[in-house]
């Protein structure tokens, strides 16, 4: 990838993309600031290089309309707080006003673009609206690892019409994702959780390829499960996939691979705040009760194969998380990793927000900023906004 430090950037327009796409609340407060904390290393470097910047991201997803309530504006206010400097907000990111405002922009001064999703040509990646954009700039740099599967205008079309440079953190999450899936030390185990098997068939055949093991729970353990003849009462399961959930096992073993799936569960009769949660071993899920996260004789068996592990990768938590009674096995999965001694890569937003919940992010080799991205990459598959960065 070609690196910023390789060119000279003082009194260059420096147009860079960033993925600010921050979760908000209703009152426009951020709720979580790690995009905008990671991209500040690069942000700095470049200011004070003495270059012109002007950064540029995507907020939700307003389809082509300008909206108030995804506008940048907050963003611009909280970067600025962080890095103790003005940072300028424009009204747009392309036009007239746009131009001169960047005209105006001193050496060292930073200006944030609106929400380039405003226009639909954004995410058409529209050859003249990249040309629009990238009239902005003498030079793109990409920092923008989150977005990095998206070939939009912004992260992929504008390097067609300026010279291309990864940004620091793109830089990183693309060395410690490739570290961990190239040269995995072995024993390698990834650890594998969320709702559906459907958006992750492409990565858990990928990992079987590079890792030793397999330990999966959530709601995608459930289809292994049934898939194994195992009952598993009203939990949510994807019928239609259990020929493909027997492939996989089957896959498994004749590559002599292990998947180790839960071996006792929590259960409730519904998944709500109220619910009153218990223990039961796999084989004996009643009728009416669901498997909301794994039980402690599942947590001692994953824990050991993590303490045993060299390299480890975690997508998706192992249990409905986001309430107390079921947070136990994700809860545990990540204190695991945090005193294991591995090489140790958090792939995926839910995971991440896990481990930020339980302030233990220090405790990990890497923390990735993507949700899709990352689990695109552990796929195997190549991501525009790396591409268009690379030789
Ligand atoms: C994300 O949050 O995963 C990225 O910012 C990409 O957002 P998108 O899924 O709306 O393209």
């Amino acid at each position: 990838m070609r690196s910023i430090r390789e060119i000279g950037l003082k009194d260059q327009r420096v147009l860079m993309r960033v993925d600010f796409n921050v979760p908000m609340d209703k009152e426009g407060n951020i709720t979580d600031d790690a995009r905008i904390t990671a991209a500040i290393p690069t942000i700095q470097y470049i200011s004070e290089q003495g270059a012109r910047l002007i950064l540029m991201s995507h907020l939700g997803r307003p389809d082509g309309q300008r909206s108030e309530k995804y506008s940048l504006k907050p963003v611009a206010v909280h970067l600025s707080e962080l890095l103790q400097k003005e940072v300028k907000m424009a009204d747009d990111c392309i036009g007239p006003q746009v131009t001169a405002a960047i005209e105006q922009l001193k050496s060292g001064e930073i200006m944030l673009l609106e929400n380039v999703r405003f226009h639909s040509a954004e995410e058409e990646n529209d050859v003249d609206f990249s040309k629009q954009l990238a009239a902005l700039g003498d030079v793109f740099v990409n920092d923008a690892f989150g977005t990095a599967h998206r070939a939009h205008s912004s992260t992929a079309g504008v390097a067609d019409f300026l010279p291309a440079y990864a940004g620091f953190l793109l830089e990183n999450e693309v060395k410690m994702l490739r570290q961990v899936m190239e040269h995995p030390e072995s024993p390698r185990l990834a650890v594998l959780g969320g709702a559906k098997i459907k958006d992750k068939l492409g990565l858990i055949s990928n990992l079987l390829d590079k890792m030793d093991i397999l330990l999966i729970g959530g709601g995608m353990a459930n289809t292994f499960l049934k898939a194994q003849g195992i009952y598993i009462g009203k939990s949510i399961c994807e019928d239609k996939l259990l020929d493909e959930a027997k492939k996989l096992l089957i896959s498994a073993e004749k590559q002599n691979k292990k998947i180790i799936l839960p071996l006792d569960a929590v259960l409730a009769d519904e998944l709500s705040e109220e619910a009153a949660a218990s223990v039961c071993d796999i084989k004996a899920v009643p009728e009416d009760m669901m498997i909301l996260d794994i039980g402690p004789q599942t947590i001692a068996a994953f824990s050991r194969e993590i303490d045993r592990a060299h390299t480890i990768i975690w997508n998706g938590p192992v249990g409905a998380y986001e309430f107390e009674q079921f947070s136990m096995g994700t809860d545990a999965i990540a204190r695991a990793m945090a005193s294991s001694r591995a090489v140790t890569v958090i792939g995926g937003g839910d995971s991440a927000a896990a481990v930020h919940k339980l302030g233990l992010d220090k405790e990990f080799t890497h923390i990735s900023t993507g949700g899709g991205a990352t689990l695109e990459f552990l796929e195997g598959k190549k991501l525009p906004g790396v591409q268009s960065c690379e030789w």
